[in-house]
Parts: structure tokens; sequence; C-alpha cells
């Protein structure tokens, strides 16, 4: 069997973690080779080896038959090892033509041949169906836009191996459905892709072969002909999974969240929310959906008090709390799952303890007289920690030092522990694995079937059909619809995020 690549026996330990540990695993050239596992479970650092990001302890690793000088100073670009992480590198002030080239400019003698380049990336848009617009700015582009430079800009530097980690947290289902298509056609030339990803419907249709990996280990090789998503999720966690949780209730009382003809004018001209207006019941979970882009998140902003809307208002139990701060409005009862963890929800330099902790000092319960009680903040930490499945469970260990995963749980749980009036959860589950998905969903559930409000924004549709009582969907800034969930489906959803029906 020829392989494109062998990782042979890697080990790498992190203090007090065994993130690989004595991992082998072959790839075979032009093949989508996916690579699940649980949170934590050292895929990232694995594919970090790969690229030249960490160096391992020992192992090899054997690339076209000749083995990679895994020593300081090894980059995975000079081997034709391209990698898309989940944030992204590029220059927001910078074209998208000029973020794909930069570091790698083609010249003719010692002009810069920007016709060449601009062909290259071209004949690469074309062949692989990558639609972006390359005189585009890249503040101005979407996130799934984004990626796609990210792709270029591998695929320009002639990457013939290319590691996508969670390439589709961050995507509509539309989108991914277009990664997809890509992926296939990067294979079906003789390249070559390994695709991490916790959504395991995804592995089955786009997959060739899938490596399972627990706690460092792989547990797991084989052909996705020769497996099913159940299977899968048994080997990734070890045990038989729970059937997803199911809404008990649904009595709804009085509105605790109101959203009132709220306009937003960016720019002038620019206007991210024409009319947006909702309402939150005591006991309900309000699911809004739509294509990333349509004014989700400047609502989110709005609701969590870091923009001010040019009109409207926001009014929780009854309260105005348009212009109130962050923290007033904690105060007021609500909380907040940001959309983006490592720039609104963790501080990377602060421990979990610290993390667990933010924005809930003052509390009577872990501050007496202006000092805060060492032993009550042990105790809700490693009372989280248990809930959660936060790992490792060290009350020191750095924001930066857990997995994707591991990070979102740690916010999730921070924000549930404050049992708020209402919850706003912005893509709740985005990057965390089966287990602790349905574990969020539980408690999701359990804030509504005890009176609480919930707010859920999410581009997973099987989320919020699952999740929530009514949905709405936003379209160009304003919502244009709200159907029961009984009346809701996949397609009907589909339609009207795409601005068809109502
Ligand atoms: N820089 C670091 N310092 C300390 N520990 C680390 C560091 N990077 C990773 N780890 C630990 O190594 C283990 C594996 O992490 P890794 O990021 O590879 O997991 P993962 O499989 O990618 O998980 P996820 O699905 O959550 O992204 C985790 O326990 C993590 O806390
Ligand atoms: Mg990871």
């Amino acid at each position: 069997m020829d392989f494109i690549l062998e990782i042979r026996d890697v080990t790498k330990t992190f203090p007090g973690t065994v993130a690989n540990d004595d991992v082998s695993l072959n790839v075979r050239r032009g093949e989508v080779h996916a690579l699940v596992g649980e949170n934590g479970a050292g895929k990232t650092t694995l594919m970090n080896i790969l690229y030249g990001l960490v160096r391992p302890d020992s192992g090899r690793i054997v690339l076209r038959g000749a083995d990679l000088p895994l020593k300081q100073g090894f980059l995975g670009t000079d081997y034709g090892i391209g990698m898309i992480h989940q944030h992204f590198m590029l220059i927001r002030e910078f074209t998208v033509l000029e973020n794909i080239i930069l570091g790698a400019e083609p010249t003719r003698g010692p002009v810069l041949d920007r016709a060449g380049a601009r062909r290259k990336v071209e004949d690469l848009i074309a062949r692989y169906g990558i639609e972006v617009d390359l005189e585009r700015k890249v503040r101005d582009l979407s996130v799934g836009e984004a990626q796609r430079v990210e792709m270029l800009k591998v695929l320009y530097r002639n990457a013939d191996i290319i590691i996508m980690d969670e390439p589709t947290g961050v995507l509509t289902p539309q989108e991914a459905c277009g990664l997809f298509a890509t992926m296939r056609g990067l294979v079906a030339d003789g390249r070559t892709v390994i695709f991490i990803t916790h959504k395991l419907g995804e592995v089955m249709d786009v997959s060739d072969t899938v490596t399972v990996m627990r706690h460092g280990r792989v547990v797991g090789d084989m052909p996705v002909g020769e497996t099913d998503v159940a299977r899968l999720a048994e080997l990734m966690v070890g045990r038989r999974l729970d059937a997803p949780p199911r809404r008990s209730g649904s009595s709804f009382g009085a509105p605790v969240l109101r959203v009132d003809h709220v306009r937003l004018e960016a720019r002038p001209g620019v206007k991210p929310l024409e009319d947006v207006c909702l309402e939150v019941r005591e006991g309900e979970v309000l699911g809004l959906c739509g294509v990333e882009g349509n004014g989700q998140f400047e609502l989110f902003e709005i609701l969590i008090g870091l923009r001010r809307p040019s009109a409207g208002s926001v009014v929780v139990r009854g309260v105005d709390v348009t212009r109130r701060s962050p923290a007033a409005r904690r105060e007021a009862g609500l909380a907040f799952i940001p959309p983006d963890r490592t720039t609104m929800g963790l501080i990377a330099e602060f421990s979990l303890r610290e993390n667990l902790l933010l924005g809930r000092q003052g509390d009577r319960r872990f501050s007496r007289m202006g000092f805060l009680d060492g032993e009550a903040i042990a105790e809700e930490t490693s009372r989280l920690v248990g809930e959660f499945g936060i790992a490792p469970p060290d009350p020191d260990a750095r924001g930066y030092s857990f997995s994707g995963g591991n990070q979102q749980k740690i916010v999730v749980a921070r924000e549930l522990a404050r049992d708020p009036e209402v919850l706003v959860a912005c893509q709740p589950t985005r990057g965390v694995d089966i287990g602790a998905t349905r574990l969020i969903h539980t408690f999701i559930l359990g804030q509504a079937d005890g009176g609480k409000g919930v707010l859920l924004i999410s581009a997973d549709l099987a989320e919020v059909l699952s999740l929530s009582d009514r949905i709405g969907v936003m379209y160009r800034g304003a919502v244009v619809g709200v159907l029961d969930r009984g009346d809701a489906t996949e397609e009907k959803l589909g339609l009207m995020m795409a601005g068809v029906a109502d």
C-alpha cells in the first residue's frame, strides 16, 4: 500500500497532559482522511506537529518515503503541507489577492508579477470552485469567505497535503456544502486532505477514511464504508451515548426579553439591522437562524452592550437596558455565550479558576467585605469542572492551554452558572464534541424548563430545530418570519434564510 504520509509512534507531552501517546497513522495519497475524537483527544496537537508548530518528544513522520526533519526550524509549508486554522491569519486592510500572494510574491526578474499571480489565483478559483472576490478588502469578508481566502493561500503555495482543523464549525450549511465540493475536487486532483470535525455526518458524507482518537491515542482506523455515525460515536466516547435531550414542558409566561424596533446604521448607508423585533418569554427557547452576515452578530453585540443601536430598545423584564453597560445587563439577569470564545469569552492568560469567575467577582457568594473567598471559589470551580467535564481539571491551567472544545465548555459553564433570567447563546456548541454538546443542550433546555428565557442564535439548523419552541429567521438585517417548532423544517428555514420565502 502506498501512503503519502506515515506518522509513527509520535508522543507529545505538555506539563500534566499526554496530548499524543504513541500515535501512528497512515494517510493515502488522494484521499479525504477524517480525524475525529472528543475535545482534548489530541487532534490539533498532532496536526500542529505535522505542520511544524509543535515539536514532538519522540516519533517519526515519513512523507513521500522520506523522514521529515522534525527539528527546530521545521516548517510544513516547505514540504507541501498546508494548514487552515480555525483562526485566520489574514491582514484586514489588504485585499484578498494581496493576502493570497503575501510572502510568496511572484517576480519576473526584479519586478513583481502581479498579473501572473492573479492568473494563477484565478485558475485555482475556477478549478476548485472557490468563490471569492479578489479585489475586496479582507475586513469586509464573512468568516466563510475568509476561510476560502486561506484555502487559496495554501493552494497558491502548492500544498498537496491540506489540513483543515474544524473548518465547518464556522460555516453555514450551504457554505459547508461548497467546501465539501472543493475538498472532493482537491482529492480528485491527487491532493490529500486531512479533515478534523465533530460532526460525524460530515465524516460519512465527504471522507474516505476515518481515524478515531481518544485520550491521546488512536483507537480506530477504518474506511468510512465500514462504519456508521453511531459506531464512530461509541468509539470516540468509549461508551454508548445517551439519547439526545428533549423538551418536556412548554408553557410560557411573561416576556423576559424584548427587542423593539432595533435599527443599526454602522456607517452611512450601511445598515446591518433594519428593524428587528423579538420577544422571548419565560420558559421559552427562541431560536434565531440566518446565513452569517445577515445581522445576527450585530444584534448579539447590541444585546450584550458592546454597540448602541441607532434606534429602538432592549428591554429585560420590563426594564429598558439599551443604554446600560455589559456589567449592568448581567446584573439585570442576562448571560451571554459569545460567538467567538477567543476574543469575547476567555482571557488566554487567565487561569481556569479566573476564567470561570470572570464577571462574578463581585458576587456575594465569592467575596466577603471586598476580599475574594478562596474556598467558595475553589468549590465552585470544582463543581463546574465536574459538571461540564472540563479537561484537564487543573484550576491553575491557563486559558490558552485548553483544547478548543474545552475552552468553549469553560465559557458555557460560567455563563450557565449565573442561572440567568435570559440566556443569549450564540453558537453555544461550536467546536464541542458530541457528548459535551448533549450536555450543553440539556442545560439549555433545563433553563427553559425552569421558567427562564433563552435566545439561541445559531447557524446549525439541526441544533435550532431540536431545542427551540419558536424559530425566527434573519435575512438582510430583519427578522423575516417566526415559525412554531411544529411548522418548521430544515427546508422551510433554508428557503427563508435565502430570502426566497416567508
Ligand atoms: N500549549 C499547551 N499547553 C498545555 N497543554 C496543552 C497545550 N496545547 C494542548 N494542550 C493539551 O493537550 C491535549 C490535547 O489538546 P488538542 O488541542 O490537541 O485537542 P483536540 O483533540 O484538538 O481537542 P478539540 O476537539 O477540543 O479541539 C489537551 O488536554 C490540551 O489541554
Ligand atoms: Mg482541536
